[in-house]
């Protein structure tokens, strides 16, 4: 078996990722890292977990050398909102830290480094309909700057030192639990205020289309690619998605449960970050490389996260 060390393991995706991986990998094979003290969402899993900073060379090889780590799955990152009020902070935690994850993954040796990058990896220059795999890249925002570093430096690693370098550009991930700092964050905060006050305040315009997958499928197309054979790739960063939709039209299919849930638009300095990204992905070389296959559509994931996030809040929905 192979033994796993995640950076970022608290964030939203992290905190569906080290359960689904204790039980795919076992306990003692996963190493959960993080800049916090204690976890207590970990303590209930015994998950090992140790206090890391992507940016601390000498915390991170320790821990390399100590669990004999041969994967690192890199998922600290400062998102695309919170990139754009400290740009230096998303600077040094993205961009440094990336650095220092993959010169550690070169230097010992190691296996496979799986690093996600993002829709934000693109631009308002890029073909925003149906974005294709391998298309013009000029993103504006700090978060999307350091993703394309990390993509290209990623494959610099691969073609100079065959360093298995792995990346999925993610789109907005909906689960019960908070995301923190991004722009899709919409798409899952309107579950919560629509249950708990029928009544959201949207920071996005009615009309901003952007691709989206639930959890589940991050999780499936995360391990798909992870243990996919290297032969077969031809690329090394992936277009995933499952669907594409507007808040208007989330708003309306929300309302088929609570009927007299009401949306206002106020939308912030995250309407043009969004407007700026794709508001669909073309994810064939995925299914043709790996054979990414995504299960949940539009109207399932509302299902699942009404419910997810009923049962979050203790609400009754029947
Ligand atoms: N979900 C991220 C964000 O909104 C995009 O990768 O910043």
């Amino acid at each position: 078996m192979k033994k796993y060390l995640v950076t970022g393991s608290y964030g939203q995706i992290g905190q569906a990722l080290i359960p689904a991986m204790l039980e795919r990998y076992g306990k003692e094979n996963v190493v959960a890292t993080g800049r916090k003290r204690k976890i207590p969402l970990f303590k209930e899993h015994d998950v090992i977990y140790h206090r890391l900073d992507v940016r601390d060379q000498f915390g991170l090889r320790s821990l390399i050398v100590e669990y004999d780590i041969d994967i690192i799955i890199h998922n600290a990152s400062v998102l695309s909102a919170t990139g754009e009020k400290n740009p230096q902070l998303a600077h040094s935690i993205n961009i440094e830290g990336f650095y220092n994850v993959l010169e550690a993954t070169r230097e010992l040796n190691l296996e496979q480094l799986f690093a996600p990058s993002s829709i934000a990896a693109f631009g308002p220059s890029t073909p925003l309909e149906n974005t294709p795999n391998n298309t013009i890249m000029r993103p504006t925002t700090i978060y999307g700057v350091s993703k394309v570093y990390s993509e290209l430096m990623g494959e610099y690693y691969n073609q100079k030192y065959e360093l298995n370098f792995r990346s999925l550009r993610y789109p907005g991930v909906l689960s019960p639990d908070e995301p923190g700092g991004g722009t899709t964050d919409y798409a899952i905060w309107i579950f919560y205020e629509a249950l708990k006050r029928k009544m959201y305040k949207c920071f996005l315009g009615p009309d901003v289309r952007l691709p989206m997958m639930l959890m589940s499928d991050c999780l499936k197309s995360t391990f798909d690619l992870l243990e996919a054979d290297d032969s077969k790739l031809t690329d090394r960063s992936f277009n995933v998605t499952a669907m594409s939709f507007t808040p208007e039209e989330l708003a309306a299919e929300i309302k088929k449960y609570i009927p007299d849930f009401n949306i206002v638009y106020e939308p912030d300095f995250r309407d043009k970050i969004a407007r700026s990204w794709p508001q669909s992905l073309d994810d064939n070389e995925a299914r043709k490389q790996w054979g990414w296959d995504p299960e949940f559509k539009f109207e399932k994931m509302v299902e699942v996260m009404i419910e997810g996030i009923s049962q979050k809040l203790g609400i009754d929905q029947k």
